[in-house]
């Protein structure tokens, strides 16, 4: 028998990865301040996105999930958040027009705010502060004021979601995510590059099929599939105060869920079976995501499948790997046997990012584009190989024309790094390297489909 669950039931285990709060009443007073806000999404709105992620666990359609690796105060700024969603969805539609199948879209922001860290704390010339941990626990600026976890910054963390979400509902909804819009896009610093040029082409192409399908009396008036989007929000469940601040149970069918955003995930380095984060989310029924590094063996992977998705229910759970370009060819495949001996239903995602940070001969912490492509080709070569599904992916990007990572089309080098390098965290993709991993893995879910439909016509 599974031992009794409640929003607080977390509390007193084994948690990794947590600020050293100087002041517990204040985080007490926050955290009831927070119990009485609107919960910034609706539980409905998670069933849905479960539903959209069983079809994709059943191979009819794919996960794109990306955003900041973490979003900060310094940065809240509408063009940001705009351009954010304007290249995810360019990404979902080269998908959608590639790989001919409904792309669920995942950001990760409106709650992206705290990190999981290498050390508890930072030595800079001797001098040692508590790490950084997001703009959700502490501050940045290597000065002991801003290190020290504040809990006020859970509130303006909550604000700062709330004002996020709303702009993007109205985007998706209020004609802005229109298909006819989107496929025009064409971001200024884009334009000028090969995936501009592959995105134009391919823009042409959909206006040829929008001319089409309106002279069938398929318009955004008469269809409202043309004129808005669906888009959700993710972010990793690490605070589990803020989070179990906002866990509600749903009227609708006396079930609790985390309303702090529609999927929560677990990070690699608090996955412990035993542990505070694993004991939370088993408890709500969002959608939850589960990362997955080299050091997971299957069987562990199998318990915390047991605990986290006891009813095996498809579209609950999703696995994301990380492993690494060099490790996901041989770290993936006992994982996925794993899961198809024991007949466990999950949607299998990708996150080419974490497994392939690297730091360059000047400093500065990167991921090479070349690596992240081939994890993702890995990836898919694995599930290929194995008979599974690719379910979808995971990394980090910006819509803003930074230098992080290195190479892709752009070829950034070394020396670029310095140029735009503003991540609060890890280093992410700019929205040249987002198109040119999107036309890659259109390709890659080409020649899957291709091959479905060679078997089928085999059989
Ligand atoms: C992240 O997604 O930003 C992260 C820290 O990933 P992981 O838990 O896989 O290391
Ligand atoms: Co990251």
């Amino acid at each position: 028998m599974a031992r009794e669950w409640n929003p607080e039931s977390w509390r007193g285990l084994p948690i990794l990865q947590q600020p050293t709060w100087p002041d517990r009443a204040a985080l007490g007073r926050v955290e009831a301040q927070l119990k009485r806000f609107p919960p910034l999404v609706f539980a409905g709105e998670a069933r849905n996105l479960k539903a959209r992620l069983a079809q994709v666990c059943d191979g009819k359609a794919f996960l794109l999930q990306g955003g900041d690796c973490a979003e900060s105060f310094a940065e809240f700024h509408p063009d940001n958040i705009r351009d954010m969603f304007r290249v995810l969805l360019q990404m979902a539609v080269v998908l959608t027009y590639g790989a001919k199948r409904p792309i669920v879209k995942v950001g990760r922001l409106a709650g992206q705010f705290s990190k999981p860290r290498s050390g508890d704390t930072e030595t800079i010339n001797s001098v040692t502060l508590p790490a950084y941990r997001g703009d959700m626990v502490n501050g940045i600026e290597f000065t002991a004021e801003a290190r020290t976890p504040d809990p006020q910054r859970l509130a303006q963390a909550y604000n700062q979601s709330a004002a996020t979400l709303n702009l993007i509902r109205a985007f998706a909804q209020g004609g802005f995510a229109d298909l006819h819009r989107v496929h025009r896009w064409n971001l200024g610093f884009v334009s000028k590059s090969a995936q501009g040029t592959r995105y134009e082409d391919l823009a042409n192409r959909l206006t040829e099929t929008l001319d089409f399908m309106a002279a069938c009396g398929l318009t955004s008036e008469t269809t409202p599939q043309l004129r808005e989007t669906e888009f959700y929000t993710s972010h990793e469940a690490l605070i589990l105060e803020y989070e179990q601040a906002l866990t509600r149970i749903d009227s609708t069918s006396g079930d609790w869920y985390d309303c702090s955003a529609h999927m929560l995930w677990i990070g690699d380095r608090t996955r412990q079976p035993g542990g505070a984060h694993v004991e939370f989310l088993r408890g709500v029924k969002n959608p939850i995501g589960l990362k997955a590094g080299p050091s997971l063996p299957p069987d562990e992977l199998i318990r915390l499948i047991d605990t986290l998705n006891p009813e095996n229910e498809p579209g609950r759970l999703v696995i994301i790997a990380r492993m690494g370009a060099e490790k996901v060819e041989a770290g993936l495949p006992p994982l996925v046997r794993a899961v198809t001996r024991e007949g466990r239903n999950v949607v299998w995602a990708c996150d080419p990012m974490h497994g392939n940070t690297i730091k360059s001969s000047n400093g500065y912490k990167t991921r090479p584009v070349d690596r992240i492509l081939a994890e993702v080709r890995g990836f898919f070569a694995v599930h290929r190989g194995l008979g599974t599904h690719p379910g979808g992916v995971h990394f980090e990007m910006t819509g803003q024309d930074v230098t992080e990572c290195l190479g892709g089309a752009q070829a950034i080098t070394e020396e670029n790094l310095s140029d735009r390098y503003h991540t609060h965290c890890d280093p992410r993709l700019n929205a040249q390297q987002a198109l040119e991993l999107a036309f890659l893995i259109a390709e890659q879910l080409n020649a899957e489909r291709a091959e479905e439909r060679r078997l089928q016509s085999a059989s």
